[in-house]
């Protein structure tokens, strides 16, 4: 295997995840979706750790996509499996305890608008491009996309961008509702970071129910997704961030949760 593709920073509680494929713009190689699968998981249980920024290495691109040259050769057997190990990324960073900023700092294509859409949020640079251009290489986006993007934006929006493989800008993703916040390239980590710190700064267990409860219940019924809400609401009684949280409250002064 070559060399580590994917770095971890790790400070004041954030871990900052860079993919440093500079050179093919940081495009998705299996050692790559491999790096982050275990970058995710490590960072999961870090006990220094309680937000996560995602980015990409330079100013040209988040991911320009999956590696092109990797998948060319492939069989259908092994698109597959790619295809199976790109979405146990998605899944392993909808369901880590921690949130993820994705830090979109330029091209976010193919798989790379996917994998920034299954982060927590998406906080874009004014040079972010973002688009799904597979049907340009006669295939489909294969990390989530014909999933994530309508959750996201919409059925006739995520429609159009798939038929039309078309690229738009930071303004027009912030318009749709798939960043979250744009802001000038120079500004675009200390905006992730500003976000991260104050994440970190609050009840870590509430955090991950929060985030658990509103990915599970995204798809259920009203009445079956308030349960859900109602079951997590009560649990957290029973925890030490519960009882200081309050305390620190009434005792007027900054609570020190330790995630328990
Ligand atoms: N895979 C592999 N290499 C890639 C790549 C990718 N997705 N995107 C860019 N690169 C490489 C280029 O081949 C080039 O390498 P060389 O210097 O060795 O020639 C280098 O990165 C720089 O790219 P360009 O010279 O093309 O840069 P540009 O500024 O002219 O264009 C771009 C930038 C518009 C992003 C263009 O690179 C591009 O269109 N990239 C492909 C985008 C794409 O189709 N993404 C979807 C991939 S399929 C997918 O992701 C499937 C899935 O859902 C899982």
């Amino acid at each position: 295997m070559s060399d580590a593709a994917v770095k971890i920073e790790i400070d004041d509680a954030v871990a900052l995840v860079t993919i440093t494929r500079e050179k093919a713009l940081n495009a998705l190689s299996r050692q790559v979706v491999g790096e982050l699968i275990e970058a995710v998981s490590e960072l999961d249980v870090h006990p220094d750790v309680r937000c996560c920024i995602l980015t990409g290495a330079g100013d040209k691109a988040f991911v320009a996509g999956a590696d092109i040259a990797e998948m060319q050769a492939m069989t259908p057997r092994e698109a597959r499996s790619f295809s199976e190990t790109g979405a146990a990324l998605g899944s392993a960073l909808e369901m880590s305890a921690r949130p993820w900023i994705a830090a979109v700092n330029g091209f976010a294509l193919g798989g790379g608008c996917e994998l920034a859409m299954a982060c927590d949020f998406i906080y874009a640079s004014t040079k972010a491009k973002f688009g799904q251009p597979e049907v340009n290489l006669g295939v489909i986006p294969g990390f989530g996309g014909t999933q994530r993007l309508q959750r996201r934006v919409g059925i006739g929006k995520a429609r159009e961008l798939i038929y039309t493989g078309d690229i738009i800008d930071a303004a027009e993703a912030l318009r749709i509702g798939l960043a979250d916040r744009v802001v000038e390239p120079g500004e675009l980590l200390a905006a992730a970071r500003a976000t991260a710190v104050k994440i970190a700064s609050k009840g870590p267990v509430a955090i991950a129910e929060a985030k658990r409860i509103i990915l599970e219940g995204a798809d259920l019924p009203l009445e079956a997704a308030n349960a859900l809400e109602q079951r997590a609401f009560g649990e957290l009684f029973s925890t030490a961030d519960q009882k200081e949280g309050m305390a620190a409250f009434l005792a007027k002064r900054p609570a020190v949760f330790k995630g328990e």
